[in-house]
């Protein structure tokens, strides 16, 4: 099948996406600094799957653990997950992201080159939209990144879109993720927000388990069918399947591409705090508080690319992405307990 570098497999989507790979057949290297991550996710995805993950405890910055990577392995394509992922610290850091975000990956692609190592498959992000002036969004949409974080996003697809016009041997894929939440059935691996969460889906179970007292909704006078912002949440191990759909398309040559990875489908925020509701068996406190700044109305995504071109469809529910994220907070009250 063929060895797969992952960068950031040790992290939230990286390590659902690395238990997909191995129950595939393919052999998995993980290169991650565990600055926002913990290796026992990475021994949780081997006793998922039975298989080995080999762990490189390290930078994307640093070329000379890249080197001796690419140097001591035969790598057939790699998955860069590893970046910094807070819009709003990113917004008080600029450099921080702009650093990490596009110099991690300009080192990696340079490595790469050296190596002639020419298939990527690239961790993009709904966010380069914008505010979409209309919902369902496909991939041709107007590219408007308002954060600075949503800008690395956009930047990187810019510097791999210059790759592809230098050189058309390489294959790229940009998948632009839309809201993941849940975690894998098991249990055993989820989300593990360092501090107090900023996304909605964790900061709810920490809610309901009693880590945190209510959840604010932040404003209820949207132009949305409740007032509340919506969202196209997907199940992150639908993420994980739309990685191994995005290799086996690379091993095709198809040059480079874009594809949405969402549901198609739009939550409101009120609609998903009932379907965790539901998924916990209690009621989950809340307030409406003022709108958070930089947030917009709605957001989804148009699917049809991603069935046709990748031949994947999101299987699962926002009923599913509830139970499997509380099963995984309510095992897991303190993550990984990596403090
Ligand atoms: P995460 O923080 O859980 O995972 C990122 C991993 O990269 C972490 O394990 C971290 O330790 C590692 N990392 C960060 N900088 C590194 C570096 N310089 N060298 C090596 N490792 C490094 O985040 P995630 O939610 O799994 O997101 C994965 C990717 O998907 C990110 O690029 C993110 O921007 C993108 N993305 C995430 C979302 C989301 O809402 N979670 C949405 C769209 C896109
Ligand atoms: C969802 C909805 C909030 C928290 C972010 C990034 C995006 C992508 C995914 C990486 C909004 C509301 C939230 C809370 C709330 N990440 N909310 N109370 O903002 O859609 O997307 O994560 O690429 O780039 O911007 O996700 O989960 O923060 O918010 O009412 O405590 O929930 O206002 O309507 P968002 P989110």
């Amino acid at each position: 099948m063929g060895k797969i570098l992952v960068t950031g497999g040790a992290g939230y989507i990286g390590s659902h996406t690395c238990v997909d790979l191995l129950n595939s057949g393919y052999e998995v290297i993980v290169l991650d600094n565990l600055e926002n991550s913990s290796k026992e996710s990475l021994k949780r995805v081997e006793s998922i799957t039975g298989k080995k993950i080999d762990f490189i405890s390290g930078d994307v910055r640093d070329k000379n653990i890249l080197n001796k990577v690419f140097k001591e392995n035969s790598i057939d394509s790699v998955i860069h997950f590893a970046g910094y992922k807070a819009v709003g610290e990113s917004t008080e850091f600029p450099l921080k992201y702009y650093e990490n975000n596009v110099g991690g990956t300009i080192s990696l692609l340079e490595v790469m080159s050296d190596y002639k190592i020419k298939n990527i498959v690239f961790s993009s992000s709904a966010t380069v939209y914008g505010d979409p002036e209309t919902v369902p969004i496909s991939e041709d949409f107007p590219l408007k990144p308002y954060n600075p974080y949503g800008k690395t996003k956009r930047m990187v697809e810019m510097i791999l879109e210059d790759i592809y016009e230098s050189d058309n041997s390489w294959n790229i894929g940009l998948l632009r993720y839309f809201n993941p939440v849940g975690a894998h059935k098991s249990g055993l691996i989820g989300e593990d927000p360092k501090g107090i969460p900023n996304n909605l889906t964790p900061y709810i179970t920490q809610v309901a388990v009693g880590k945190l007292e209510k959840l604010s909704v932040f404003g209820n006078d949207y132009p949305t069918k409740d007032g509340t912002g919506v969202r196209d949440f997907i199940h992150v191990n639908d993420l994980a399947s739309g990685h191994v759909k995005a290799l086996e398309k690379i091993n095709k040559n198809p040059g480079l591409f874009i594809c949405n990875l969402g549901t198609g489908r739009g939550y409101s925020v009120l609609e998903v705090l009932s379907a965790f509701e539901k998924a916990c068996k209690k009621d989950i406190d809340y307030s409406f508080e003022k709108r958070r700044p930089g947030d917009i109305a709605q957001c989804y995504a148009d699917t049809n690319f991603a069935e046709s071109f990748l031949g994947w469809k999101a299987q699962y529910s926002i009923e599913d992405m509830a139970e499997d994220a509380w099963r995984w907070q309510q095992k897991n009250p303190d993550g990984y307990n990596k403090d």
